[in-house]
């Protein structure tokens, strides 16, 4: 095939399709110029996995071989265009399983091929750091940010502290060692009985706790570190709640789910901007922070966000909810982002399992 070149970098009015497979939700997206998204459409698989508390693997992928193509073409539709009026084809490769991967990629690059159109691989956890610079077609456009920033991923496998110097260049400054955020709020929902994915059930119960009814360890881990660790944090709420294993251990008494919620919420919470005003003191030359992944959906993480920025004096970028989960505009924005700087993928893209951020 003959390899398309990218759209004219200087033309404003671009549309990208972005595509995105890469967990649990089958995703698809229109969006105008890197910024405007036209259309979002998010078919989650949360019904079946729920009895299995977790995503499985295989049933994933089944689910977005059956989903894609319906997707895809409602994406279109709500965004009121055609396939042949796409500037260019955005997908997520990378990271994800491998299965799920592979469905948004075939399609992508079928797409892409039977149009003509560029094909443009795309970074997940990159995308998550650029989804703050969206915004939905007839609200306010938000400017390009002051660069360097800095960005912090937090998802259910992310957790990780950036610079970014534009949108393109990415440096990771540190990361979890051990359980991602969401993991970890997953797994304290899955301790409580409650259902996955448990992290919007453990943010609504902690509305009704007390965040220091619990004692529970914020992790630090070294004095100046970026690093992040939730496994501590994670077992401590088990013991809370089950108690400590052993023949002489006291009896637990298993406090309230609202206090054990608040009081896990309020350690996790501690530990991102622990890490962040870290990372700000070594890097003051950033003034932005650009922060995305499904987490960023928290009612504390978005408080204390908010409250970091206005005493630092920074400009936060927190995306719209519905692209704090994963979805196809983000995709689409950063996809297009890049085809101005470079040229196009060919259809040798492979799905990878591992991020490259
Ligand atoms: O970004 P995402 O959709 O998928 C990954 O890339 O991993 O993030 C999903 C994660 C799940 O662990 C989910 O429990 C968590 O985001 N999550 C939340 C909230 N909403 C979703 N965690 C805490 N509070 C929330 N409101
Ligand atoms: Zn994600």
């Amino acid at each position: 095939m003959t390899q398309p070149t990218a759209a004219n970098p200087s033309d404003p009015a671009r549309l990208v399709l972005g595509i995105e497979t890469s967990c649990d939700e089958t995703a698809a997206a229109v969006v105008r110029d890197g910024r405007e998204v036209r259309s979002n459409v998010i078919a989650s698989q949360n019904e079946l996995h729920a009895e299995f508390r977790g995503v499985v693997p295989e049933i994933a992928s089944r689910a977005h071989c059956e989903r894609i193509a319906p997707i895809v073409r409602r994406a279109l539709d709500e965004a009121g265009v055609g396939a042949d009026a796409l500037d260019a084809v955005a997908v997520g490769n990378r990271p994800g399983l491998i299965g799920s991967l592979l469905v948004g990629v075939a399609a992508a690059k079928a797409l892409a091929w039977r149009l003509g159109k560029p094909l443009i691989a795309v970074d997940h956890v990159h995308a998550h750091l650029y989804s703050g610079l969206m915004h939905h077609a007839g609200q306010p456009a938000r400017d390009e940010p002051a660069w360097p920033a800095i960005g912090l991923a937090v998802s259910g496998g992310h957790t990780s502290i950036y610079r970014l110097d534009d949108p393109s260049r990415v440096h990771r400054l540190g990361g979890t060692i051990d359980d991602a955020i969401g993991e970890a709020y997953d797994k304290v929902a899955a301790i409580l009985g409650l259902p996955f994915p448990g992290g919007p059930h453990v943010d609504r119960l902690a509305a009704t706790g007390r965040p220091d009814a619990v004692p529970l360890p914020v992790s630090r881990l070294d004095r100046d570190g970026l690093d992040f660790s939730f496994s501590g944090l994670k077992t401590a709420v088990l013991y809370a709640v089950q108690g400590v294993p052993g023949p002489r251990a006291p009896k637990a008494v298993r406090p309230p789910d609202a206090d054990v919620c608040a009081s896990f919420q309020r350690a996790a919470v501690a530990a991102v901007i622990l890490k962040l005003r870290r990372a700000l003191d070594r890097q003051p030359e950033c003034r932005t922070l650009l922060v995305g992944g499904g987490v960023t959906a928290n009612s504390r993480l978005r408080a204390e966000l908010t409250s970091l920025a206005s005493s630092h004096g920074l400009d936060l970028r927190l995306p719209p909810m519905d692209l704090c989960l994963d979805n196809g505009a983000m995709i689409a924005g950063l996809g297009d982002r890049l085809l101005r700087q470079r040229a196009p993928d060919d259809l040798s893209i492979a799905a990878t399992p591992t991020t490259a951020v």
